[in-house]
């Protein structure tokens, strides 16, 4: 007998598996920001990693399960067959080219068009009850380019969007304020990226809207100039690439709390990326854009209809048209 005969009486088959798989496509700076911000905080016991490059996945693999006496003793597996992804409750695709200094998110288009054409199929047909969290850039028409290949429905096919650019938002208020980011309420919506909308109407703390005490506030007359909190966070990917050459820590954190919110079924609301036609009028465009949304085991169960004002609705068209124009361009 061995040793391991003669140390365990088995009684039952151990379940295959937990039931909380989470997949990540890319073990890439974002892919491991999430795989490790997951794992950290417990928030999944099972993580599947896949990448093309077999011996980076080993690697990064590897040095995960070394730690895992200290994460709570999760599975962690690597493949490059889409078959370990099997069962998957969320499949985070991270996956591709990023941008270079002075290159936008949208500048990536075709090149991680292409490459999701290679990820969708294989991951759907392994996990064909899955959720499918984008967050390769352009992230709301990668999103788009998933929803149609995967042919999976609305609720299911999630861009992480602008719940980084809310929280970069927030941290920016707040910093001014001089309080705790979570005691700001303030959104970001429309395209993660150079044409997101801020919600000044509606940023508020303790239910204080700061509109009501400063009428200027997010606007060209406001003597303030809490307008430049926005433009910091338009520049803020750009400003961390330009000094470590691209962004991760926030993202990885960003994700793994939408994860937490979706395997948990909390059903609370965050700015994502989800299929905008008709929620707002003047959006007449098929396209994905974020606006707030509460997530759950099915993926997405509400979007919010915000009070926006006539100023905030043309952005958001703006936003929208943006993203269209670059969609009608994209080689399927
Ligand atoms: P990276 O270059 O560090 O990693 C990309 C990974 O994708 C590499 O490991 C590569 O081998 C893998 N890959 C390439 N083609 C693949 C394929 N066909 N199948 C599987 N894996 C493949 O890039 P990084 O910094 O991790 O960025 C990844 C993406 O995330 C970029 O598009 C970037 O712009 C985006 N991003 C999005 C954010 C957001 O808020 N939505 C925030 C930060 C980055
Ligand atoms: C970010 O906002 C580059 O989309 C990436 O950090």
């Amino acid at each position: 007998m061995t040793t391991k005969e003669l140390l365990l009486s088995p009684v039952a088959e151990p379940a295959k598996d937990a039931g909380d798989r989470i997949t990540v496509v890319g073990v890439g700076a974002v892919g491991m920001a999430c795989a490790f911000s997951i794992l950290s905080q417990g928030y999944s016991s099972d993580i599947v990693l896949i990448d093309v490059v077999e011996e980076k996945l080993k690697g990064e693999m590897m040095d995960l399960q070394h730690g895992s006496l200290f994460l709570r003793n999760p599975r962690i597996n690597a493949s490059t067959d889409y078959a370990a992804s099997a069962g998957s409750k969320i499949c985070i695709v991270t996956a591709g080219a990023r941008q270079q200094e002075g290159e936008t998110r949208l500048d990536l288009v075709q090149r991680n068009t292409d490459i999701m054409k290679h990820i969708i199929p294989p991951l759907v047909k392994h996990s064909p009850d899955t959720i499918l969290l984008i967050v390769s850039n352009p992230c709301d028409i990668l999103c788009y380019v998933a929803w149609k290949l995967s042919g999976l429905p609305q609720n299911r096919v999630i861009g992480s969007g602008t719940n980084l650019d809310t929280s970069r938002f927030r941290f920016l208020i707040a910093s001014r304020l001089g309080i705790a980011p979570t005691s700001v309420h303030a959104w970001i919506i429309g395209e993660h990226g150079d044409s997101s909308v801020p919600v000044w109407s509606g940023v508020n703390v303790a239910g204080v809207r700061l509109r009501d005490i400063n009428p200027d506030i997010g606007t060209d007359h406001d003597k303030e100039n809490w307008k430049e909190l926005h433009e910091k966070v338009v520049s803020a990917a750009y400003e961390v690439i330009k000094c470590k050459g691209y962004t991760n820590w926030a993202i990885g954190l960003s994700v793994s709390a939408l994860v937490y919110t979706m395997l948990k079924n909390i059903n609370g609301v965050h700015a994502v990326s989800t299929y905008v036609r008709g929620l707002h009028e003047g959006l007449d465009y098929e396209v994905f854009l974020s606006v707030p949304c509460s997530l759950g085991k099915n993926g997405i169960t509400n979007v919010m209809k915000q009070n926006l004002t006539p100023s905030e609705r043309c952005s958001l068209k703006f936003s929208a048209s943006a993203m269209a124009q670059v969609q009608q361009g994209i080689k399927f």
